[in-house]
């Protein structure tokens, strides 16, 4: 992801020569994740959920964050808010920063004042934030009192337009139910409503719209941009759908098992994927135009295990790209860990990076053509990843 802008240069023959002597300033985007890594006591031992992740967003910035089920989205996420479940969850090392702040370290009460109004976050599970026991004007009416002091009628009327804008009708009236009077969809739209009314500098949407129909995911997907576009704030935004990927997305992170395996803009992902992964799962998404039984590629076999992750590198076993090359670099990948590295303007976890000409195989499913080698059920409609 491209860093932060720098600050004008300083002027006149002092400024030519400081710009000479001194180095140049780092680029700081306004949130870092170096290196995450947590992981969860399980009865069977420590299972890794991220292990190494690392990211950034610029404010102005959208980061689209995919990768098949249980490779670690959400628990990336919701480490940014120090919000996984201890236990079982740990924070194994790692460290993420927010305008240049240690979150891992900040004392609680300060974390209290970044939540909800320079970060916010809507939750995959509705919830997760919403408050059984107050109702939804409480619930909006305290975002709005802690992040504008506004109370009485003037936040009552704010809290209902919003309530309208992410479509709920008889705003009004809505303000007045608790969690459990709504329906599922109502709920991600009181989340959403709640997150967006905060304008806060990073919002990180986990899967926010999965439950919603296609026009009301279409004007909530419009409102973000709107909101993006007036506060100019970075948003990290969590999906399976790959259509979204590309209408909201300015880089893209590409996880498996843990770990990003790819980050790129979004046109260098989708015109030139570098990691067999990526191109596996881009392919599997159909086309405009597609008939529904034309074959398309799939990804074989299951994401390993997080509790004991191979040495190598941990697509091999599924890895269409590795069966065609010679056996000592197949080996290769089996024994040795790929890094993230730099690879023109992107990163790529791979040792032997795709030119651009390569294709997964391509064999006919009997019906549709996604398949879901993690679990049983298949993928939702109009999704190309899990
Ligand atoms: N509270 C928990 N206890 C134990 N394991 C957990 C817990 N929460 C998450 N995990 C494990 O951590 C891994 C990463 O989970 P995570 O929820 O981040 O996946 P995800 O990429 O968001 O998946 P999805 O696309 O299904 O939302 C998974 O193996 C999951 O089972
Ligand atoms: S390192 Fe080898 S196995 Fe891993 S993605 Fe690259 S080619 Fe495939
Ligand atoms: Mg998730």
């Amino acid at each position: 992801m491209t860093g932060g802008g720098r600050g004008p240069a300083p002027a006149g023959d002092a400024a030519a020569e400081n710009t000479l002597t001194r180095p140049p300033e780092p680029d700081v985007a306004l949130l870092e994740i170096d290196n995450l890594q947590v992981g969860f006591d399980t009865e069977d031992g420590l299972l890794r959920a991220v292990d190494g992740v690392s990211c950034q967003v610029d404010g102005g910035r959208t980061l689209g964050v995919v990768g098949e089920s249980g490779c670690g989205k959400s628990v990336t996420a919701s480490s940014i808010l120090r919000l996984v479940p201890s236990p079982p969850g740990r924070m194994l090392g790692g460290e993420i920063r927010f305008d240049g702040t240690d979150i891992l370290s900040l004392p609680r009460e300060e974390l209290g004042r970044i939540r909800g109004r320079e970060i916010a976050m809507i939750f995959q599970d509705p919830m997760t934030s919403l408050n059984p026991v107050f109702t939804v004007e409480k619930q909006m009416g305290e975002v709005l009192r802690l992040r504008f002091d506004l109370t009485g009628e003037p936040a009552r009327a704010r809290a209902a337009e919003m309530l309208s804008t992410v479509g709920i009708a008889d705003a009004r009236s809505r303000l007045s139910s608790y969690p459990h009077e709504l329906s599922g969809g109502m709920k991600q739209r009181v989340m959403i409503a709640m997150a967006l009314l905060s304008e806060p500098r990073l919002l990180i949407a986990d899967e926010p719209t999965t439950a919603l129909d296609v026009t009301i995911q279409a004007q909530i997907l419009h409102l973000i941009r709107e909101m993006q576009a007036e506060t100019g704030a970075a948003v990290l935004f969590i999906t399976h759908d790959m259509g979204v990927v590309a209408e909201m997305c300015d880089e893209v992170a590409v996880m498996y098992a843990g770990r990003v395996v790819e980050q790129a803009g979004v046109i260098e992902i989708y015109e030139r994927p570098r990691h067999p992964y990526t191109k596996g799962l881009l392919m599997s998404v159909p086309r405009k135009g597609q008939t529904k039984d034309r074959a398309l590629p799939t990804i074989e076999g299951v994401v390993p295990s997080l509790l004991e992750p191979p040495k190598g590198c941990r697509f091999a076993d599924r890895c269409w790209h590795r069966k065609r090359l010679g056996e000592a670099d197949r080996a290769r990948c089996v024994d040795e860990d790929p890094a993230l590295r730099s690879l023109e303007g992107g990163r790529v976890a791979c040792h032997f990076p795709l030119k651009g000409d390569e294709t997964p195989p391509v064999e006919p499913p009997p019906g549709a053509g996604l398949s879901d080698p993690v679990t049983s059920d298949g993928p939702p409609p109009g999704t190309g990843v899990e």
